[in-house]
């Protein structure tokens, strides 16, 4: 009977571009998902957006718009890259839908009947200026091991620390630069320790791989901990039921955005949601990364358990994604965007090379870029495509594009190619891509040697009808050749299904024959990859990222930075500014400060109102010198005792300090009390 199976991947963050890193999980997925409808299961694959959080809200911020306006454009992004690598989603949604939030409250509010959730006072990071608490990634300050600046307030890129944001030298706001304060405030709690002995049991039972699970172990046994599911306002996510200005935690509502994105299609399609997301006849699976194991196979199942919710089957882990043996990087252009990638290759051929490296392991791959180049034109083009490009141009153009019997010699070839069916199924299905694509490779090898053996082109000038039966064996081996291939490259198998004149090949057609029909004309159905080509994407990858560097630093330049030695003070309104009086004063008086050698004492007249004010000019201006002069002064500052006396006003002169310190005077015919604007 065939399955119904129900797929998810990790929904990526809606403030960045989707790249090859990312990749590795869609492919993995979209292979696995091609995998059983090819196999003649039905399968509904499930993704989103994932939109809420502090990032997106700054990054909104930064480019000046709502978030809203931010996760929209990002989405149409993420869908236009996921069809250039052919990722077929049944529904792409978004965790900003009605249907995430109702969801995310009907969890919340189950979990809280069952007691699973409690409230409780922390204390965070609080930047006054920005009026918000702080995530660990938006405090910048010096490593409090090696010392190098700027770095991040969990851990430092530098020497790889990890730390509390409170060991950080000279903390900052990575926003306005301001030093944060600490700040308590009341946050809801998840209990996951109560699902402890549940969530090992679910591990038991084989909810995950065996190097997963070790994982898990040390996990558990270091004890599960509450989990803090709610942010202050502001933030840009769900509000919390009867809360005015707490918020779900981003984590909270994401692995809901799966439910979200399946209800959201069941009701446009007529399912029944309960069913298809809940229901015995459907089968779960998740894939994700390994650094959101966590999420995944304990907070997720645990809040699924809570609020009554079946959980996956299975939870697939993949490795992260390396390129020539290190991890991505922006300065050596091995950071590239699927965008970018589309520009200069065929995306099939990630998809290939991809297939040719993932096991149902939790290993980073490492896309080898001479290894890229040599299998794709190895494998690809020399191997799977050289047979198509042997067998189907000399029977349009030699033989009537008409196919004809098999002979004995031809069977067994494709008794041969047939009888890995099995096994292939079984290595996709255990998502050892790998061995299946080796295995394709060498079942290749066996139909290319079967060419080489009787060499169509010679026999065609002496036996045209035996050079069909040939030519038909191979044309055969093709259309086996090419289901087996089908998960892992849609493109270059719906052409040779266009050739064949086929409908949709699936793993049920290996052993059909094609005989004695007309084919279509033959389609190049890939080019060898030039290295020239990945040259130049690693080139313009490399300039994109200068580009963003760049324009970076340039939007430094107009905002505040954690750079400043001095962060800034907290926003001032410009109805707060209006509030200052500037008046112009004549110095009355001026005389040195005993015991204060950077303290002038000034008499002001300020249009008949006389006012006494330290100023701390001393360095810079001579006393005698001030005498009869226009200043301007700040009238109605507030009175403030200092140790020397009363100042009540302040005059305007700034500068570095020391002699550097420049009073702005007035030259005019002003009048002493005129108000400045
Ligand atoms: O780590 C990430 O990129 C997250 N956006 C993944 C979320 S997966 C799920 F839980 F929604
Ligand atoms: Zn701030």
């Amino acid at each position: 009977m065939n399955r119904k199976i129900v797929v998810t991947s990790a929904l990526p963050y809606a403030n960045g571009p989707i790249h090859i890193g990312h990749l590795v999980e869609y492919l993995q997925t979209d292979i696995w998902v091609r995998f059983q409808k090819a196999n003649g299961n039905q399968c509904l694959y499930f993704c989103a957006d994932d939109t809420h959080g502090t990032p997106i809200m700054i990054r909104a911020r930064a480019e000046g718009i709502e978030p809203e306006e931010l996760i929209k454009r990002v989405h149409k992004e993420h869908i236009r890259d996921f069809e250039s690598f052919h990722i077929e989603f049944d529904n792409y949604y978004s965790t900003h839908s009605e249907e995430n939030k109702q969801l995310s409250e009907l969890i919340f509010n189950r979990l809280v009947e069952k007691d699973s959730i409690v409230k409780g006072e922390i204390e965070q990071a609080y930047c006054d200026g920005c009026n918000m608490f702080l995530p660990d990634r938006f405090i910048r300050g010096a490593c409090p091991k090696c010392k190098a600046e700027n770095q991040y307030g969990d851990s430092c890129d530098t020497c790889g620390a990890t730390y509390q944001p409170t060991e950080l030298i000279k903390p900052a706001c990575a926003t306005c630069g301001k030093e944060p304060v600490r700040k308590k405030s009341i946050h809801y709690f998840f209990r996951l320790a109560d699902y402890h002995k549940k969530l090992k049991e679910l591990m038991a039972g084989g909810y995950t791989g065996k190097s997963v699970s070790n994982k898990l172990d040390e996990w558990f046994s270091a004890g599960l901990k509450d989990w803090d599911i709610s942010r202050d306002g502001p933030y840009f996510g769900f509000k919390i039921p009867g809360e005015e200005d707490k918020f779900f935690y981003v984590w909270l509502d994401a692995p809901i955005g799966y439910m979200a994105s399946c209800k959201n299609y069941c009701d446009k399609n007529g399912l029944d949601f309960e069913k298809v997301w809940n229901g015995e006849e459907y089968e779960l699976y998740h894939f994700i990364g390994k650094d959101i194991m966590y999420f995944h196979a304990l907070f997720w199942p645990a809040m699924l358990m809570g609020s009554g919710f079946k959980i996956a089957k299975r939870l697939f882990v993949h490795g992260f994604l390396t390129v020539n043996g290190e991890k991505m990087s922006k300065s050596k252009g091995t950071f590239i965007k699927a965008e970018t990638y589309t520009k200069h290759l065929d995306p099939e051929y990630l998809r290939y090379y991809y297939a040719s490296k993932l096991t149902d392991g939790v290993g980073d791959i490492d896309l080898s870029l001479d290894d890229f180049v040599a299998k794709v034109n190895s494998d690809l083009i020399g191997k799977l495509a050289n047979l198509a490009s042997r067998s189907v141009p000399m029977l349009t153009g030699k033989l009537d594009s008409t196919l004809g019997t098999i002979d004995k010699e031809g069977k067994e070839l494709l008794n041969q190619l047939a009888a890995a069916k099995e096994q292939i199924i079984n290595e996709y299905e255990n998502l050892d891509y790998a061995s299946a694509i080796r295995q394709i490779a060498a079942l290749a090898d066996i139909a290319n040697k079967y060419v080489e053996q009787n060499q169509p082109w010679s026999m065609i000038k002496t036996d045209a009808e035996k050079t069909r039966v040939v030519l038909t064996a191979i044309v055969n081996a093709v259309k086996i050749l090419a289901i087996y291939l089908k998960p892992v490259l849609p493109e270059f198998v719906g052409k040779i299904e266009k050739i064949l004149g086929v409908e949709s090949l699936s793993f049920a057609d290996v052993e059909k024959v094609l005989e004695n029909k007309k084919i279509n004309e033959y389609v190049r159905l890939a080019e060898r990859v030039d290295k020239e080509k990945v040259q130049a994407m690693l080139e313009e990858s490399k300039n994109e990222s200068a580009d963003a560097k760049a324009m970076a630093d340039k939007s430094a330049e107009q905002k505040p930075q954690v750079t400043l030695d001095e962060p800034l003070e907290a926003e001032c309104t410009i109805d707060d500014f209006k509030k200052v009086d500037l008046r112009v004063a004549k110095v009355v008086k001026a005389e040195k400060v005993e015991g204060a050698d950077k303290l002038l004492h000034l008499e002001l007249n300020i249009g008949g109102i006389t006012k006494s004010v330290f100023a701390g000019i001393a360095k810079a201006y001579e006393p005698e010198v001030l005498v009869g002069k226009l200043v301007i002064c700040v009238a109605n500052l507030q009175p403030r005792k200092m140790k020397f006396g009363l100042s009540e006003g302040m005059i305007l002169a700034a500068g570095p300090g020391g002699k550097d310190i420049f009073m702005l005077g007035i030259d005019s015919g002003a009048k002493p009390g005129q108000r400045i604007h």
